[in-house]
């Protein structure tokens, strides 16, 4: 089942997300909407508060995009992480352009380690240790953010931060147009 995504400006995106055990019910249901509702919006990743639920639980998922017929091919690498934790950030950091679900239109360099350890258990309660390189890395930074109630928006400057004010309010207004189902604030 797709579910509607929330927007910058919902309350739920500022929230710290609690962790779960393993008494947390329907988990592996929820998992599996929080893929068809991120592959649906074409993301590779998604933090249960995206989803207006406060726990810590992540889906991150890779498929390669073809240009020629703008279609992805079937999935190459996926992870659940329930209650994540960065242990160790690597010492090389680069920029990335990075985008979010919950901030339409938004793209924007963010600089970040290159490199990060992080521990989690999946959705059969299996626990990993994993040294994260490349997209995974930064995705998983990206997404343990939304679980610490932070968006990438907060981690730019204070200049682009205001450059980009009238496009922010505009998302938390519910003016902006996305291909998936958004939750509007009410106000
Ligand atoms: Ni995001």
């Amino acid at each position: 089942m797709i579910l509607p995504i929330v927007g910058y400006g919902h309350p739920t995106l500022r929230k710290v997300s609690q962790p779960i055990d393993q008494s947390y019910p329907n988990l592996k249901e929820l998992v599996a909407n929080m893929y068809e509702t991120m592959y649906n919006a074409d993301g590779v990743g998604l933090a249960a508060p995206q989803v207006d639920l406060p726990i810590r639980v992540v889906v991150i998922g890779f498929r390669p995009y073809d240009e020629k017929t703008d279609t992805f091919g079937p999935v190459t690498e996926q992870h659940t992480l329930i209650n994540p934790e960065i242990l160790a950030f690597g010492d090389q950091k680069d920029y990335y352009n990075e985008g979010c679900l919950s901030v339409p239109d938004i793209h924007e360099d963010v600089l970040r380690p290159t490199t990060v350890r992080v521990h989690y258990w999946d959705e059969d309660w299996h626990e990993h240790t994993d040294d994260a390189t490349g997209l995974y890395a930064r995705v998983v930074q990206h997404e343990v953010d939304h679980l610490d109630g932070k968006v990438f928006t907060d981690r730019l400057s204070s200049l682009r931060k205001t450059l980009l004010r009238k496009k922010l309010g505009a998302i938390a207004d519910g003016k902006v147009q996305t291909k998936y189902k958004m939750k509007r604030v009410k106000r």
